[in-house]
């Protein structure tokens, strides 16, 4: 049984005193209300702080309340999420405010019980939650509080479930604790915060850690070499050729049914493998369209998790009108037609 070095009202003042004293000013702190608190810790699942600001209040802006992200379509919602990629996430956080809205009155679940079975809500979220938006003693932990705590206590196992289940059980006995179910929210986020400001992956910042004299790695040397790296999942490389037909400040684009990948989404006419002549006929009958290659124009790189995509751009023209069904002439970005990161990426390598 995992315990702390030492004990728990000296470990939560000095973690609490330096949160008051050093946590970042972030809009979802500024008062407390369930909705904000939610959209930040979705972005958040995959995100890091700096680079989901922007999104969060573009989000907010365009979707102020519950009841206004429960009342937009779906692919107005993916349209203000793009850009920040793991796009599930977006359609469960909808999906989540249509249930929130009808059947709690609008307001997210207080019960762990019943958060826990909305659409993109796991256990960590649900603790993150419903103890920063309402107070209830519930512990997380996710990258950056696994990090902090396998290093203060010196856990060897590797990075992964054993460890973690070991450290839900400590967690699940502290927020037990008065002194740690009193600030609950506090807690919990000062926990993420030293994960992410002072505790860091390389170089742990040790000489301004309110913790440090306490801390079981740094006392045996240690710091540096834990938490034990998880063997790193092998990354995928998939060729797509893809199809850039300009008219005005318009593009043919294509609403993706057939891939699990990026379902839903517009796209430019895309086929899988590089531009052979034979993925080129290919592309010919799967999309129905009569084209005519021009020319080609540099590959692009797109990264999602473990997949590197590489975009193979053909210019082409086309020889009869391409079925109204199937395609759109669309500004890429236009409100109500949702596209990936990569179409604009592949729009700016054309200068
Ligand atoms: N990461 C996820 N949620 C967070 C929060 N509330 N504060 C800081 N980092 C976080």
């Amino acid at each position: 049984m995992l315990s702390l070095p030492i004990p728990v009202e000296k470990f939560t003042s000095r973690l609490l005193k330096w949160y008051g004293a050093n946590k970042r000013d972030l809009p979802w702190r500024e008062k407390t209300d369930s909705y904000k608190v939610w959209v930040s810790e979705i972005m958040l699942q995959q995100t890091q702080v700096q680079t989901a600001l922007p999104y969060y209040h573009r989000f907010l802006e365009t979707y102020p309340t519950l009841e206004a992200l429960a009342n937009a379509e779906e692919s107005e919602v993916l349209s203000t999420w793009s850009g920040l990629g793991y796009y599930r996430r977006a359609r469960n956080l909808h999906k989540a405010a249509l249930i929130v809205s009808e059947e709690f009155d609008g307001q997210f679940p207080r019960k762990y019980r019943e958060a826990i079975q909305l659409p993109g809500i796991g256990r960590y979220t649900a603790g993150a939650i419903l103890s920063i938006a309402y107070g209830e003693p519930l512990p997380i932990l996710d990258g950056n509080v696994a990090r902090f705590f396998s290093r203060y206590l010196c856990i060897q196992d590797e990075a992964g479930t054993r460890g973690a289940s070991r450290l839900w059980n400590l967690l699940t006995q502290l927020v037990e604790e008065p002194s740690v179910s009193d600030h609950i929210g506090d807690f919990n986020q000062a926990l993420m915060e030293i994960g992410s400001l002072v505790c860091v992956p390389q170089r742990p910042r040790c000489h301004i850690c309110p913790l440090k004299a306490s801390c079981t790695a740094r006392s045996a040397g240690l710091q540096d070499t834990l938490p034990k790296r998880q063997p790193q999942r092998k990354v995928e490389q998939f060729h797509y050729t893809v199809a850039l037909l300009p008219k005005g400040d318009t593009y043919l684009l294509t609403q993706n049914w057939e891939d699990t990948f990026l379902q839903g989404f517009w796209e430019f006419p895309r086929i899988r493998g590089r531009p052979t002549r034979q993925v080129v006929s290919n592309f010919r009958k799967r999309h129905g369209l009569k084209l005519k290659v021009e020319g080609q124009t540099t590959a692009v790189n797109h990264r999602v998790t473990f997949r590197k995509l590489t975009f193979h751009p053909l210019l082409v023209t086309l020889c009869s009108p391409a079925p109204r069904s199937k395609f759109t002439w669309t500004k890429p970005g236009e409100k109500g037609y949702p596209i990936s990161s990569y179409v604009m990426k592949i729009l700016k390598s054309l200068g």
